[in-house]
């Protein structure tokens, strides 16, 4: 089996700004103040995926999940280390990217297709393939500006899910939308999976990650915190126990499932 993603040692440093405004700055030097710091975001990580692997990638707020999908998509270089892929890559990392809010949803949904690389014919035949998962009605005709995060994720998501690509990214983005629609993406990200391409899904929901992967990779502060089987990895993160005061389950707490 080929090698669909292969991180080696990869790092990638970002500044924190304490201060927005020149005078600020200025105060805070004069005072002797630190007036930003850098750290890793990802930090010295390595790991390869399979063609055909259902990656989960887990870990909590700011681990840096969001930061190496982005590189694995190449919207980002590492500042250390190699993150190589393999074959084409769709999927939607973060709600809204790409979208003119002065274009209509129709207008936004064939540039989307075009920077994803869909030819014109292949955008002639999935067109209204794409329309009908989107389920946006005449709302594609009003400007992107003007649609809440839950609808920005159909029409992306809707998009995305069409193009004919060897490795799909999924960020939590899609936790935004309604359950009709939640469903409907894992049904369909189920088949993406069941197609034999990589799938790289981010998820802070236990069910649907177990659902969905067969392998899961935990984030910790830009480290590898854990790798392999997703009960495991579930137990590492302690996300298998109620949480403090409640005892919601998943469908309650709106968790995709
Ligand atoms: N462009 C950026 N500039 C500076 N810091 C960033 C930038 N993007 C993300 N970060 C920081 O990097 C860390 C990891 O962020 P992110 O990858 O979005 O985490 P996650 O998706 O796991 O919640 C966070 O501390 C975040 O504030
Ligand atoms: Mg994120």
């Amino acid at each position: 089996m080929a090698t669909s993603i292969v991180a080696e040692n990869v790092t990638k440093e970002f500044t924190l700004r304490y201060h927005r405004t020149f005078k600020e700055v200025t105060v805070a030097k004069a005072r002797g103040h630190k007036t930003s710091d850098r750290f890793n975001a990802i930090d010295d990580l390595s790991f390869t995926v399979e063609e055909g692997e259902s990656i989960g990638l887990m870990g909590l707020n700011g681990s840096g999940k969001s930061t190496l999908l982005k590189m694995i998509n190449g919207v980002m270089r590492p500042d250390q280390g190699s993150l190589l892929t393999r074959g084409r890559i769709a999927g939607l990392i973060a709600t809204g990217a790409g979208f003119h809010p002065q274009l209509s949803g129709s207008e936004n949904l064939v540039l989307n297709a075009a920077i994803l690389g869909m030819t014109e014919r292949e955008l002639k035949r999935k067109y209204d393939d794409i329309v009908e998962f989107a389920g946006l009605g005449r709302l594609l005709d009003a400007p992107v500006g003007h649609y809440s995060s839950g609808q920005k994720a159909r029409l992306g998501f809707a998009v995305a899910v069409h193009v004919d690509s060897d490795i799909f990214l999924a960020d939590e983005v899609l936790a935004v939308g309604d359950k009709p629609f939640r469903s409907k993406c894992m049904k369909k990200m189920m088949q993406i999976r069941d197609s034999g391409r990589t799938l790289v899904y981010v998820s802070h929901s236990p069910a649907s990650v177990e659902r969905m992967c067969s392998r899961v990779i935990v984030l910790e502060q830009g480290r590898l915190g854990f790798d392999g089987d997703p009960k495991a990895a579930i137990h590492y993160l302690e996300y298998d126990t109620p949480e403090d005061g409640e005892e919601l389950t998943d469908e309650q707490m709106g968790n995709d499932i």
